[in-house]
């Protein structure tokens, strides 16, 4: 999605602008440009591509000016061309959007009708016309943007820059985030926090519907009831995650993080020294009272709801419904109040994510969000919000994140299952046992990086792939397929194993490899006659398993990736780093971008 920065200073801020822009590479973009007040006019730099061409180009023409903004487009409307990227200006205003202005061709038309007419293709230029042709009907650059926003339909997140008014930033921000960064004789504002930490901790995070008058010394906030104040956060520099210390991609960095980061979450589930399930944090319900739990997310986020809901179903006897978030939001289940509504999300911005969370507050659910951002639109409007404690994850395919929200999601299953009195004590005490390891086995995993390189040489020469599993490795099935698409580009589709016979292995032959995900467990047999069934057909077979189930592969001559033994409940989490790291080997075998891969963004904030 798209990244905003804006600087209303007291010192020179091209290139602060540019430092801010760098913060927000991760979430993906295909154009950036800049904009500032020179001697009270409105001057701008903007360049398709990476970064390194809008600095080139701001390099060979300097900005001057202490007041501007800065965009990272990611293309809705519009090719992801110079034209088209923000800030989007007239003589009078220059403007950054992130989000989709629904209703921007009848707004267009209308404003042809008054002579005001768009040089680009974007959705966004539409209010740089509306705020223009308002203020050259007399208003004030207050009052145009005020009267602007009531017109316009769909998500934003705006900052404005004004001719001849250097001391001026005005932004506002309905679905899409947004923050306000206070400095000392300056003020700042960005798309979320990571983009102001090179130059304040103090944030104020602006709620829908608001919008803000920001100068050097300060910001006057409004909301449609009219001023409004909202809470100061200190949030912790986040300086670590612009450095990839010894590893080639974020995406590799943060695979590797991953023991110390659940050994972080186990800590709030564990209490280690007794080796006892702790409490969970307190709830606005019992979990014995509960008869139905939705789990909503998207992407990888929903693959770990798909994961948890076999713990739900199995220790707390919870009958669970995981819900793709974009669905639910428009199909409105019906759902009984006093429910529990478990919503997944890294970043705490999706928004169909957000819009399927409101559905279940206005439904009278309980809303728990399990999140890697405390302060997100996500975690703010949640009754409770568990964190992930794994750090900022950069790379735009999740990883460490889906551990860590399998983890926490595996606590709270636990902690439901001993408070519903469904799980015996000798089962639990053998879990907590596996929990306790399972750092260690996930550094063991990472030990088998060499084997899963070599395997990965099978993917990168296939055009098609697919993932079997069963049981709770059939969402990392899935898994393993979204990671190898949105990193290789190679199609992939992940199956329930048993689904194999009743369509899917009409594509099974020999440029088909197959990934069979099946360590040892009650299912694990089946899916052996699975595997048997594609390599009699010529599939080339890469069986990730475990010791106990390494023979099952060696007759087929099969590649086998043999990971640590650990309890079945918990093995999705281990076979998770696995295809993590077949996704990436394979990715970067074909030169792939694997940080920022091409049409992805980390934060999916528009829908
Ligand atoms: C993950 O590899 C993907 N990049 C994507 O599916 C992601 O999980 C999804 O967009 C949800 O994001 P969220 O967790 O920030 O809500």
């Amino acid at each position: 999605m798209c990244g905003i920065v804006g600087i209303a200073g007291a010192h020179p801020v091209a290139e602060r602008l540019l430092t801010g822009l760098k913060r927000l590479e991760y979430r993906g973009y295909d154009s950036a440009g800049v904009a500032t007040l020179a001697e009270g006019r409105i001057d701008r730099r903007r360049a398709s591509g990476k970064l390194s061409a809008l600095a080139a180009r701001v390099a060979e023409t300097p900005l001057s000016g202490t007041t501007g903004i800065g965009h990272t487009r990611w293309a809705t409307h519009g090719a992801p061309t110079e034209l088209n990227a923000h800030p989007h200006a007239t003589e009078r205003v220059a403007v950054v959007h992130n989000g989709i202005i629904e209703n921007y061709r009848t707004l267009l038309a209308d404003l042809a009708g008054d002579g005001y007419l768009p040089a680009s293709q974007t959705d966004s230029e539409v209010v740089a016309l509306l705020v223009t042709r308002a203020m050259d009907l007399g208003l004030s650059a207050e009052e145009a943007v005020e009267s602007t926003l009531g017109k316009l339909k769909g998500a934003y997140a705006l900052v404005f820059l004004f001719e001849a008014q250097d001391k001026l930033l005005i932004a506002a921000r309905h679905g899409s985030p947004l923050a306000i960064g206070h400095g000392d004789g300056e003020m700042f504002v960005g798309s979320d926090a990571l983009a102001l930490s090179p130059f304040t901790e103090r944030v104020t995070y602006l709620e829908d519907g608001d919008w803000a008058v920001l100068g050097p010394e300060g910001a006057r906030l409004h909301a449609k009831s009219g001023p409004v104040t909202r809470p100061l956060h200190q949030i912790v520099s986040t300086q670590t995650t612009a450095d990839k210390g010894p590893f080639r991609h974020f995406m590799l960095k943060e695979i590797h993080e991953q023991p110390e980061g659940l050994s972080r979450v186990i800590g709030t589930i564990l209490d280690r020294p007794s080796m006892s399930l702790l409490p969970p944090p307190a709830l606005p319900f019992r979990f014995s009272d509960l008869k139905q739990v939705s789990i909503v997310g998207c992407g990888t986020a929903y693959l770990a709801g798909a994961t948890a809901k076999y713990w739900f179903e199995r220790f707390a006897r919870l009958p669970v419904q995981v819900e793709i978030a974009s669905e639910m939001r428009y199909r409105e289940p019906p759902l009984d109040p006093g429910e529990l509504a478990l919503f997944i999300s890294q970043s705490g911005e999706t928004a169909d994510t957000l819009a399927a969370l409101r559905y279940c507050r206005a439904a009278d659910q309980h809303v728990i969000a399990v999140v890697n951002v405390p302060q997100s639109s996500i975690a703010r409007e949640a009754d409770v919000a568990l964190p992930l404690m794994c750090g900022p994850e950069i790379g735009v395919a999740s990883t460490k994140a889906f551990t860590a929200q399998l983890t926490v999601l595996l606590g709270l299953a636990l902690q439901a299952a001993r408070d519903r009195g469904t799980i015996e004590q000798e089962r639990l005490d053998s879990l907590l046992e596996a929990l306790c390891r399972l750092p260690a086995a996930i550094s063991a995993t990472l030990e088998l990086d060499d084997e899963l390189k070599g395997v990965s040489r099978v993917l990168a020469r296939a055009r098609n792939v697919l993932f079997l599993g069963r049981g709770l490795h059939y969402p990392i099935a899935l898994e393993g397929a979204l990671k190898l698409k949105e990193i290789s580009y190679i199609h992939a589709e992940g199956y329930a194993a048993g689904e194999l016979k009743h369509g899917p292995i009409a594509l099974v032959e020999e440029a088909v490899p197959v990934v069979v995900l099946a360590p040892s467990d009650e299912l694990s047999e089946k899916t052996f006659s699975n595997m048997q069934e594609v390599a009699a057909r010529g599939a080339p077979v890469i069986l990730v398993t475990d010791e106990a189930g390494r023979s099952a592969g060696t007759a087929l001559g099969a590649h086998i990736l043999t990971l640590p033994t650990t309890d079945p409940a918990l093995s999705p989490i281990i076979s998770a780093v696995a295809v993590q790291l077949l996704a990436y080997h394979t990715a970067t075998q074909l030169g792939a971008d694997v940080d920022q891969p091409r049409n992805l963004a980390k934060s999916v904030t528009v829908e």
